[in-house]
């Protein structure tokens, strides 16, 4: 098993400096999050370091990537290969870090699309990769504050501002993020009667 040293090495070559001070503030705020709420931290950190090194790959190279783990990219996916970031980072820990634990491989894997039923870590990993410090947009403080006190309030909130924010960017919505975000809704008894 590689040490967080090498990993962060090896994350830092992949990445640009921007999106590798990204990716050290998901660790943290991961960290920070799977302390408050009683989840793994070493699991969090290496997730949190893990979960973008695959961003700087081409949409071939991703696709050819998780075809070759064996997995069959859905039509929304085939179409839209970023939505396979997630899923392409996990490869890669697997085959070059040999990171086998299934737990922080989902939390890299559904970073992307959000799905129902999701761990706490898959949450506190796929909200720290909303409000890490760098991150700036409305309503980004009110989403801060849910994080560190109602991890699935936040969650609704992120998967609600992502689908707002891909209908507006006019970009192809995976289905996994509706669910997601549906799931999340009934789960915190939200849901509208109608
Ligand atoms: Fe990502
Ligand atoms: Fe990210």
């Amino acid at each position: 098993m590689w040490k967080e040293s090498m990993i962060t090495k090896f994350v830092r070559e992949r990445l640009s400096e921007k999106r590798f001070a990204h990716t050290i503030g998901v660790r943290n705020t991961a960290v920070k999050l799977a302390e408050i709420y009683g989840e793994d931290r070493e699991r969090a950190m290496l997730a949190g370091l893990i979960h973008d090194c695959a961003k700087n790959m081409g949409d071939e190279e991703i696709l050819s990537l998780v075809k070759e783990s064996g997995y069959e990219p859905d039509w929304i996916e085939e179409n839209s290969p970023q939505l396979l970031h997630g899923r392409a980072a996990a490869v890669i820990a697997l085959r070059e870090m040999g990171l086998e634990d299934e737990a922080v491989l989902n939390a890299v894997i559904y970073h992307t699309t959000g799905r129902t039923d999701m761990t706490t870590l898959e949450k506190i990993v796929y909200v720290a990769d909303y409000i890490e410090p760098s991150r700036n947009f409305p309503g980004v403080d009110e989403l801060r504050k849910a994080a560190f006190t109602n991890i699935d309030g936040a969650m609704l909130m992120a998967l609600e501002n992502t689908i707002r924010y891909v209908l507006e960017k006019h970009e192809l919505l995976h289905t996994d993020t509706i669910d997601a975000r549906n799931h999340m809704l009934i789960v915190m008894g939200g849901k509208s009667s109608g």
